[in-house]
């Protein structure tokens, strides 16, 4: 079979991450502006005919072995369940997941599985009321939450639920949203926020490091490392267990008066902390995805397409590849193929905004902000 989607650092993309639309219902902080973004017209977004096409040229031409469909809010599209279900006939076996905010996903869950839907993953900032509308600037923790359930319902588990933590805000709810999401069984992974926002507001000071999840964890919970094999996936997974009464660990949070944590800073007493058997059983999973501190790039197996259909070998790409344009001026499925090559061979080796790259002039905030590229 052909070479697939290579890059010159000897990756293999085989994971397409496709965005359907770059439109949502909520404004996230970390994501968007108040004010939303200036949409795409309908004639420039891919129609569900463009879709399916790359889709079939990925899987059949391309070694593409997994399919997410993101956005923007993919639930937002209304033509998704046609999507879904021209997708899943072509390719029975593909595994096909998506990434969405949960809103409305009460009423579609169960006509997502029937179209074929493999899995679903959720973003859930928070289980308060006040602090979900603040992060999100939209009063639907309540619809989320049901679609949650709903998800679970329809058979679209295993459920994983996405937390970009933001200091001051949601930060010292994460042990109670991992007891929350391991009571139901939900796999719950804490993100570093990275600086994708479209008010550049980011910035290194204001980020929770995977290092200051795992302290504020530690109160209540003791992790260790997930068995099974990571497998390029952006998410480290700690097997979770309830920390014993009274062992407060090495690794247990000092707070400073503003309420702050700082790995750094975390005072370790003396002596060495039990093992993790010894605090009862594993309750679950919890994911930490450390984008920014301890990035996984030289692993990164993922291909992304825009709404618009441009090619984006990596999040932070600073060139774009135009397949929707070609496809449109009527170019064979060879030609397609050969321009997503192309534009994967120059896929960056690292986004370069870990410690050794942030801060230093090499660093570059994208233009685009995550809800356009595709999440
Ligand atoms: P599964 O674990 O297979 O369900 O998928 P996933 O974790 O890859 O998918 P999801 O869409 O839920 O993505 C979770 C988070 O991973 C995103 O919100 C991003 O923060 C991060 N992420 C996804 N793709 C990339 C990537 O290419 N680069 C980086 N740095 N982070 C990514
Ligand atoms: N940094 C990290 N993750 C982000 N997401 C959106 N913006 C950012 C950001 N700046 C996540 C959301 C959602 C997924 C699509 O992307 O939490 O789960
Ligand atoms: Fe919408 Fe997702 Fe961005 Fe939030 S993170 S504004 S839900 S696209």
């Amino acid at each position: 079979t052909a070479p697939g989607l290579l890059d010159q650092y000897g990756r293999r993309a085989t994971d397409m991450r496709l965005s359907l639309t770059d439109k949502c219902n909520l404004r996230c902080t970390y994501c968007m502006p108040a004010e939303g973004l200036e949409w795409l017209s309908k004639q420039a977004v891919m129609s569900a005919e463009e879709i399916v096409r790359i889709v079939r040229i990925g899987v059949e031409l391309l070694g593409v072995r997994e399919l997410r469909l993101t956005g923007g809010e993919p639930l937002v599209r209304a033509d998704l369940l046609d999507i879904i279900a021209a997708l899943r006939s072509n390719h029975p076996e593909l595994p096909i997941s998506m990434t969405t905010n949960g809103v409305g996903l009460d009423k579609k869950a169960a006509a997502l599985k029937a179209a074929g839907l493999t899995r679903i993953n959720v973003s859930l900032d928070s289980l308060h009321e006040e602090t979900f509308t603040k992060l999100t600037r939209r009063p639907f923790l309540d619809r989320v939450l049901a679609g949650v359930d709903a998800a679970w319902a329809a058979g679209l588990g295993p459920v994983k639920l996405n937390a970009v933590l933001m200091r001051g805000i949601n930060d010292t709810e994460s042990p109670s949203l991992l007891a929350w999401a391991l009571d139901r069984g939900y796999e719950l992974r804490f993100i570093e926020q990275m600086p994708l926002d479209a008010d550049h507001g980011w910035t290194r000071r204001n980020m929770i490091t995977a290092a200051e999840i795992r302290t504020l964890l530690s109160r209540d919970f003791v992790l260790s490392p997930d068995p099974r094999a990571r497998d390029g996936a952006p998410a480290e997974r700690f097997e979770v267990r309830r920390r014993a009464a009274g062992t407060a660990g090495p690794d247990s949070p000092v707070l400073d008066t503003e309420g702050l944590v700082s790995a750094a800073d975390v005072h370790r007493p003396e002596g060495v902390e039990a093992p993790p058997e010894a605090h009862g059983p594993v309750l679950g999973t919890v994911g930490i995805i450390a984008s920014v501190t301890e990035p996984f790039c030289s692993d990164c197996r993922r291909t992304r397409i825009t709404a618009e259909g441009k090619i984006m070998s990596c999040l932070f790409s600073r060139e774009e590849f135009d397949l929707l344009g070609l496809l449109r001026e009527g170019a064979s499925d060879q030609a397609l193929a050969e321009r997503w090559q192309d534009a994967m061979w120059v896929k960056p080796k690292a986004h370069g905004m870990d410690h050794t790259g942030l801060g230093a002039a090499d660093f570059v905030q994208p233009d685009r902000s995550m809800s356009a590229i595709g999440g």
